[in-house]
């Protein structure tokens, strides 16, 4: 069903947005379900971008860490340091969405490097076009489906902005298996990037590595952008970037957009058991197993 459908953030009215079930607000790009804020101009423009060598763009499905991941980029980068009198979202470029504000081709030419951008998209939509001849550097996080499943209920559940979805979580986790949540299919995505974690301007990384090897996966992104880093640096990003402290600090936590809710729900591996029942988990292994078994993907549940 397609009706019109007011964009509560910016009275803008559009007319492709679709309903689904349990009043769940979408639209289609490139055949893939995408949230009401993300649209085709935007997408349009995120593809076109003259990209730079010192670009970085953080990509994942959604609830995958990528907050975490966007904090601790914007501490390598200022050696341990968060910057004064900004905001995290302020320090990055979101260009597909018109949330929490569009940004326009002239303010993100004239921005200066290096930029920093984020993306939810699979593999195929990136931010400027074919990463292989792109120069940006492209970190991609991916965290197992199970929590990203349960993450993903919770921040959308009732969201007026955003999907405005009012369904129970059964519900939502068969839409999540068949691909029909917002950003599409897990599998397709995370393989997507899965498939280019060897070319030289893709790094891959696991939340659940962030969790438990967090130094070691720190250097890793250090390296990979060419910033080495001094062990008094190493421990300030340690410390800063914590689940406490970003929940803390008003650099980070999201306080100037209340619609969020409680962004900073648990930041835990292995809270899908919370949600999940047996014949669930039970299914969706073998969903999982059928998806990964070729791929040499491999996740931590617990
Ligand atoms: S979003 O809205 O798609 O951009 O969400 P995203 O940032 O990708 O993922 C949100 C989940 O990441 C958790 N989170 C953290 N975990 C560990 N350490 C730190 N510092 C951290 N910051 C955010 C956040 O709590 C969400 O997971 P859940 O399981 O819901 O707690």
């Amino acid at each position: 069903m397609i009706d019109e459908y007011r964009d509560e953030l910016h009275g803008e009215v559009l007319h492709d947005i679709q309903t689904a079930e349990y009043g769940y607000k979408y639209r289609l790009l490139e055949g893939i379900v995408m949230p009401p804020y993300i649209t085709p101009e935007r997408y349009k423009l995120s593809r076109t971008l003259e990209m730079r060598d010192d670009d970085v763009c953080f990509i994942s499905y959604p609830k995958s860490g990528s907050t975490w991941l966007s904090h601790i980029l914007i501490l390598i980068l200022n050696e341990g340091e968060i910057p004064a009198d900004t905001t995290l979202r302020n320090c990055v470029h979101w260009v597909a969405s018109s949330w929490p504000y569009p940004r326009s081709r002239e303010e993100l030419d004239s921005s200066p490097s290096p930029r920093i951008f984020k993306s939810h998209m699979p593999w195929h939509m990136a931010v400027g076009g074919d990463t292989v001849n792109s120069p940006c550097k492209y970190i991609y996080i991916a965290r197992n489906p199970k929590d990203v499943a349960v993450s993903y209920f919770h921040f959308e559940s009732g969201k007026q902005w955003s999907g405005n979805y009012s369904g129970p979580w059964e519900h939502w986790l068969k839409w999540f298996l068949e691909g029909k949540v917002q950003r599409g299919d897990w599998f397709n995505h995370v393989l997507s990037w899965w498939h280019h974690k060897n070319d030289g301007n893709v790094l891959f990384l696991k939340y659940e590595d962030m969790k438990r090897d967090f130094d070691n996966q720190l250097d890793e992104i250090a390296k990979f952008l060419d910033y080495p880093l001094t062990d008094s640096t190493r421990s300030k990003i340690h410390e800063k970037s914590s689940f406490e402290n970003m929940k803390k600090n008003n650099f980070s936590n999201l306080h100037e957009i209340p619609e969020l809710g409680s962004f900073f729900r648990k930041g835990q591996i292995g809270s899908w058991k919370d949600m999940f029942t047996v014949a669930q988990s039970e299914q969706f292994d073998r969903i999982y197993t059928a998806h990964t078994q070729d791929s040499g993907l491999e996740f931590e549940f617990e």
